[in-house]
C-alpha cells in the first residue's frame, strides 16, 4: 500500500509538472521548406541561444550545414549545429544513419577548432550505422542509372535506409558491443559482397572494414545512451528542445519529386519518430527558406534559371556544403513553400540570403504551375508532369542595394519589405526572421 502510495506520488507529480509547464515549454520543429540547403545550420545556431538541448532527428552526413561565427566557418554533416554553442547539449537521434568513421573525423574536426564535444554530445543506441557496402551501392546504383540517376551525395544513405526497413541494419548498440558486431558485421558483408559482385565491383574485406569500424566503436562508445528516454525527461522537466531537420520537404521520402528525393522523413513527423518525442510535446514548427530556390542534384525544379544561377555562383555562392558541387539556382516558388507550410504545420517562416537578390532590377516569384490548359496551385504527383510544367511569374522591383547591414526590419528597403511580405504570404505562414548574410549577427528577429 505505502509502495503504491509512492509510486502514485511520482506519477502526480510528473502530471503536474507537465501541466504547469505546458505554457513555458517551448520544443521547436525546424525544417526545410524548399530542397535543402535553405540555412538550417545558421538559423539553428541563432536559435540554440535560446534552447537547452538540440537535436538531429533523420538523414545522415549527406548534411552539411554550415555555420559562421566571425570569420570561422564550420561544416557540420552529423553533429548537431548546437555544438557550436558552449554548455548546450546535442543529441544524434534514433532517426539518423551514422557512418561511424566519418563522425569520429567529424568530432575530431571540432575538437581542432576548439569545440567542446565531450559531455555535449549523446548518440542513440538505436540509430542505424552506414557501413562500406552502402556507400558502394549507391554508387553502383547511380553509376548504372546513367542519366536517369538521382544525383545522390554517395554516402550511402540510401541503401543504408533500406537495410534498416529491410530489417537487415545494424544499430550503434550493436557497433559498441565487439563480440555482436563482429558476428552480425561478417553475415552482412558476405550477403553483400554477393549483391556487390553482381554489379561487378570489388568485395569487401570483413577484417578490413572490422578493424575500422572497431577503431571508431571504441571512439564513440562514451557517447551513446538511450536518447528516447534522456530527451523524454528532459521533456519532463521542461527544458527547450530544437528539433534540427537535415535536407527539406521536398526531398522527403513520402513527400519529396520521388524518387528525386533522400531516404528519410525530412518533414515535421520525422522529428518525432526520428527522436522519440511524442506529437503532442511539440510546440512549435519553423520552416527556413531562401528568399530564393536552389537544388542540388537532379529532379523537377520548375523555376530554375540560368540568369540567377549565374549571377550567384559569380559571386562565389551555391556550392554544395558536402559534396561542393554548383547547386542549380532559380527563381522563389511560392507553390513548393505552401505546400511545405501545410505538410509540416510551418507556425513561423525564416527567410535566409534575401542579400542573394540585392543586386536585382527585378526580381521573379511563382505564384503557380501552367502545364497544357491546366493550373496548378500545388505540386502535382506525378513528376513526369512536374517535369513539364511551367511556372507563373508575378514580378517584383528590386531594390538594388546591400542589406547586409540591415538589423532591423526598418533598415530593410521598403521593396525588400515588400517583397519579404509577399512571399510569407504566398507561401501561408507568418515571417519571424529574415537573414541578410551567413553569420550569427546577420539576422533580424520580426
Ligand atoms: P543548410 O544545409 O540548410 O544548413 O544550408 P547550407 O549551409 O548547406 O547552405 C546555406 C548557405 O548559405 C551556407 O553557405 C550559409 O553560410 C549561407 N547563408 C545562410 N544564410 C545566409 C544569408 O542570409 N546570406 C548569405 N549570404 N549566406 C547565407
Ligand atoms: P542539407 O541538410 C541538399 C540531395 C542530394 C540528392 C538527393 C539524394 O544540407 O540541406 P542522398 O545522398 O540523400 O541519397 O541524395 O538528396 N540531398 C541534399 N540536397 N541539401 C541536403 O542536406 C541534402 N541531402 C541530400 O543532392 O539530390
Ligand atoms: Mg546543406
Amino acid at each position: 500500500m505505502r509502495r503504491l502510495r509512492a509510486w502514485k506520488q511520482i506519477w502526480l507529480g510528473r502530471f503536474f509538472s507537465c501541466v504547469s509547464l505546458k505554457f513555458t515549454m517551448a520544443n521547436t520543429i525546424l525544417v526545410g521548406a524548399q530542397w535543402g540547403d535553405e540555412g538550417k545550420g545558421k538559423i539553428i545556431d541563432v536559435l540554440t541561444e535560446r534552447a537547452d538541448i538540440v537535436v538531429r532527428t533523420q538523414g545522415g552526413n549527406n548534411a552539411g550545414h554550415t555555420v559562421l561565427i566571425g570569420k570561422q566557418k564550420y561544416v557540420l554533416h552529423l553533429v548537431p549545429s548546437g555544438i557550436l554553442r558552449r554548455g548546450k547539449k546535442c543529441v544524434i537521434g534514433n532517426g539518423v544513419v551514422i557512418d561511424p568513421p566519418a563522425l569520429v573525423e567529424e568530432i575530431e574536426g571540432l575538437k581542432r577548432l576548439g569545440v567542446r564535444v565531450d559531455g555535449n554530445l549523446f548518440i542513440s543506441e538505436t540509430a542505424h550505422i552506414v557501413l562500406p557496402y552502402h556507400r558502394l551501392l549507391d554508387e553502383q546504383r547511380e553509376a548504372r542509372k546513367g542519366k536517369n540517376k538521382i544525383g545522390t551525395t554517395k554516402r550511402g544513405i540510401g541503401p543504408a535506409y533500406a537495410d534498416k526497413a529491410a530489417r537487415t541494419g545494424l544499430r550503434m548498440i550493436d557497433l559498441v558491443d565487439a563480440g555482436r558486431f563482429a558476428e552480425l558485421l561478417r553475415d552482412r558483408i558476405r550477403e553483400n559482397n554477393e549483391v556487390l559482385k553482381a554489379f561487378g565491383a570489388k568485395a569487401l574485406s570483413f577484417a578490413k572494414v572490422h578493424a575500422i569500424y572497431r577503431e571508431a566503436g571504441d571512439k564513440l562508445r562514451r557517447f551513446v545512451t538511450n536518447t528516447v528516454v534522456m530527451l523524454n525527461e528532459a521533456v519532463r522537466r521542461g527544458k527547450d528542445i530544437l528539433f534540427e531537420g537535415a535536407q527539406g520537404t521536398f526531398l522527403d521520402i513520402d513527400h519529396g519529386t520521388y524518387p528525386f528525393v533522400t531516404s528519410s522523413n525530412t518533414t515535421a513527423g520525422g522529428a518525432c519518430t526520428g527522436s522519440g518525442v511524442p506529437p503532442n510535446r511539440m510546440h512549435k514548427v519553423i520552416g527556413v527558406m531562401k528568399a530564393y530556390t536552389t537544388r542540388v542534384g537532379e529532379g523537377p525544379f520548375p523555376t530554375e534559371s540560368v540568369e540567377i544561377g549565374d549571377m550567384l555562383h559569380a559571386l562565389g555562392r551555391e556550392f554544395g556544403a558536402t559534396t561542393g558541387r554548383p547547386r542549380r539556382c532559380g527563381w522563389f516558388d511560392s507553390v513548393v513553400t505552401r505546400q511545405a507550410v501545410m505538410i509540416n504545420g510551418i507556425d513561423e517562416l525564416a527567410v535566409t540570403n534575401l542579400d542573394g537578390l540585392d543586386t536585382l532590377e527585378r526580381i521573379k516569384v511563382c505564384v503557380g504551375y501552367r502545364h497544357g490548359s491546366k493550373l496548378y496551385a500545388h505540386v502535382p504527383n506525378d513528376g513526369r508532369v512536374l517535369k513539364e510544367c511551367q511556372p507563373v511569374y508575378e514580378e517584383f522591383q528590386g531594390w538594388q542595394c546591400p542589406t547586409n547591414k540591415a538589423r532591423s526590419w526598418q533598415d530593410l528597403p521598403v521593396r525588400a519589405r515588400r517583397y519579404l511580405e509577399a512571399i510569407a504570404e504566398l507561401s501561408g505562414s507568418r515571417l519571424s526572421i529574415v537573414s541578410v548574410g551567413p553569420d550569427r549577427e546577420e539576422t533580424i528577429f520580426l
